[in-house]
């Protein structure tokens, strides 16, 4: 297994809201393809900066989250915003296009499953699942697949539903995730599902911030399970920069 560290985001503030990226993609706002779409105005484009060539139509914005959703379906954190990690996990992607092969799955990719998508759009692969454990971040999803990315898919699969992972198990050349080790109650059927959704021989890149202990306890974990785990932290010149400036302004404001 082969494991990424993506460091700590840069945090701007737009308006009254804190908001998070490396800028890695230029992000527009367009009206919706579909006719008649009441979500129009929260369809965006998303092109990579260092490769432009690749871009998508994806909805990362599906309005103010309802308290009875939150009380009544599974985390939502996915559905607030594309993380950072996620962003990076995308042009990493990108970047590292040729190494993609047979196989590839997103777990946890949120609203957007930007990272799997974009595996989707530039890599020579026989399929990508693009993933997620809430139901409301597929619909978004299915929305944004292109009927042209036929060997896509997205379905909901939770870490912790043995028989969403029975069915996959074992299929997988390559399985990403990003900004899903935060939580406690699920870390450790992340590990599993990794271990027994791979093939032999397989890989899982994992983006993550430290997110207090949580990447540590994380690391062990897939130890423990026999996985071979190895950390980068400097995989990319301009998320580094971003990091070490964003570093610098956090020793002056204290
Ligand atoms: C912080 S979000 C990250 C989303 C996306 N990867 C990103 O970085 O923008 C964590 C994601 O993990 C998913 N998740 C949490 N526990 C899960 C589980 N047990 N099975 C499947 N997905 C899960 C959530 O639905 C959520 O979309």
């Amino acid at each position: 297994m082969f494991f990424l560290f993506s460091p700590q985001p840069l945090v701007k503030q737009v308006s009254v809201r804190r908001f998070a990226t490396f800028d890695l993609f230029m992000r527009k706002r367009v009206m919706s393809p579909e006719p008649g779409d009441n979500a129009g105005d929260r369809w965006v484009e998303y092109r990579s900066i260092a490769f432009p060539e690749y871009s998508a139509l994806l909805r990362d914005n599906l309005g103010p989250l309802r308290v009875d959703e939150v009380l009544n379906s599974f985390d939502n954190t996915g559905n607030v915003c594309v993380w950072p990690s996620e962003e990076v996990m995308a042009h990493y992607c990108l970047k590292k296009r040729h190494m993609f092969k047979g196989a590839v799955c997103e777990l946890g990719g949120g609203m957007t499953c930007l990272a799997g998508l974009m595996v989707a759009i530039c890599a020579d692969v026989k399929e990508v699942l693009l993933s997620d454990g809430n139901e409301k971040a597929i619909q978004s999803i299915l929305k944004s697949l292109p009927l042209s990315l036929f060997l896509s898919l997205s379905l909901v699969v939770r870490w912790d539903c043995e028989s969403d992972i029975l069915a996959l198990e074992g299929h997988f050349d390559i399985i990403m995730c990003a900004d899903c080790l935060f939580l406690d109650q699920y870390r450790a059927s992340l590990v599993d599902a990794l271990r027994r959704l791979l093939r032999p021989n397989g890989m899982a890149l994992v983006f993550a911030p430290l997110r207090g202990e949580t990447l540590g306890l994380f690391c062990q974990l897939a130890q423990q399970a026999g996985l071979c785990v190895h950390q980068h932290q400097q995989y990319d010149t301009q998320v580094w920069d971003v990091h070490l400036k964003v570093r610098i302004m956090s020793h002056v404001q204290e």
